[in-house]
């Protein structure tokens, strides 16, 4: 048995070896066969199945590791061209070796004012601040530079690259496409979780990134395979859990692997050291998830219209909704007309409360809907 390094094997929000990560083996590889062959990679999915996990994973192979410089930036909160520039520099200098922090400090002449002498070692370290993003062009010029000279190729994988559409000012989109065009020994990742974003900004003619890419759609892991795997994780540990309950966890979120992962982890800290967890423990796992988030949950509704509110709450009873604007579902509900619906409804599924997928609507939190249900 190789060591344990966490409490609990049911991993959730971070990344921390092969051991606690679940399958996805062809992804991988398909992932490093595009980067491999030079190309370019679009990686699509709704929220919580498991991009940037995979992206952890892919960096984590022996052979990525030894034959590549790897860098992660996630650009979900950035509004602006130089947040983005900010975001992506803290990327590549951040936990990277001496060397090449020397060569950072070398090439990306345009932010040496913010690197600042260590107090210990005497050595120059980037202390950077938005402020200090004062020529953003110029900036993602020298680390494109950086990246293009360094002694082994780089992947630069951005997550939640749909961000990028929204930026004012710059067309940023245009010019990360040139950048990128130019690059011979440096690979992009970009993962998005808003699918029309995505699709809009490699699918359309009329964007940059048109046909620049391979996309990659990310879906549930195979539930055979996640029976194996968590059932594996409780023997480990010293315990046991019927397939049963991991198949019925799995069917409940449809795969989706946060919400399994929240609710195994449950379920695994339910279970006594040579017990057996069984299917009677799932509906306390599921309140015992459910009670953790009500704060948030509070929050979420405080934030939210009188409209907002009746329309959420309407979709949490009804489960899921396809003639959203229909008068059978208006009617049932009280939510005024068809126009109020749409129009709160719109941010609803801008900030991921509410799924969309083609013209069905659902709630995205499945512990979400139960709580506005009781
Ligand atoms: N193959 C896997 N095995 C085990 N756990 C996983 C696996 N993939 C993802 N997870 C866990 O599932 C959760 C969701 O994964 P992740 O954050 O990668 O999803 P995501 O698609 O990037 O979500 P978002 O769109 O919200 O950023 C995380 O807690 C992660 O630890
Ligand atoms: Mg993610």
């Amino acid at each position: 048995m190789s060591k344990l390094l966490v409490d609990n094997p049911f991993v959730i929000g971070k990344y921390i070896s092969d051991d606690y990560f679940c399958d996805r083996e062809k992804e991988t590889e398909f992932l490093y066969k595009q980067i491999v062959n030079g190309r370019n990679v679009a990686m699509l999915s709704p929220r919580r199945m498991g991009k940037t996990g995979l992206i952890y994973h892919l960096f984590g192979q022996k052979e990525v590791a030894q034959r590549y410089h790897v860098f992660f930036t996630d650009i979900y909160a950035t509004q602006t061209i130089e947040e983005f520039v900010y975001s992506l520099s803290s990327a590549i200098y951040v936990g990277q070796r001496k060397s090449l922090k020397k060569r950072f400090w070398d090439l990306v002449k345009s932010l040496r004012l913010a690197f600042r002498t260590d107090a210990v070692t005497g050595e120059p370290e980037l202390s950077l601040s938005l402020g200090d993003i004062k020529e953003p062009e110029k900036t993602l010029d020298e680390i494109f530079e950086y990246l293009e000279s360094a002694d082994k190729p780089c992947i630069v994988a951005i997550d939640e690259f749909q961000q990028i559409g929204s930026y004012k000012g710059v067309r940023a989109e245009a010019l990360l496409r040139t950048k990128i065009q130019q690059c011979r020994q440096t690979h992009f990742i970009f993962a998005g979780s808003k699918k029309h974003l995505m699709a809009n900004m490699f699918n359309s003619p009329a964007k940059p990134f048109y046909q620049s890419v391979i996309s990659i759609g990310i879906n549930p892991l195979p539930k055979d395979a996640y029976v194996k795997f968590a059932i594996s994780k409780f023997k480990e540990y010293g315990k046991e859990v019927e397939p049963e309950l991991v198949g019925m966890v799995y069917d409940h979120f449809d795969g989706v692997t946060w919400f399994v992962q929240v609710i195994m982890n449950e379920l695994f800290a339910m279970t006594g050291q040579g017990e057996t967890c069984k299917t009677a423990k799932f509906d306390a796992a599921f309140q015992n998830a459910v009670d953790v988030q009500a704060v948030n949950y509070e929050q979420i509704l405080s934030n939210l219209s009188l409209k907002q509110k009746a329309l959420v709450q309407a979709i949490a009873k009804e489960g899921t909704v396809t003639g959203i604007t229909r008068s059978g579902f208006i009617k049932k509900y009280n939510l005024d007309s068809s126009s109020t619906v749409q129009s709160a409804l719109r941010p609803l599924v801008n900030n991921d409360i509410v799924l969309q997928d083609g013209n069905a609507y659902r709630l995205y939190d499945y512990f979400f809907a139960s709580w506005l249900k009781r």
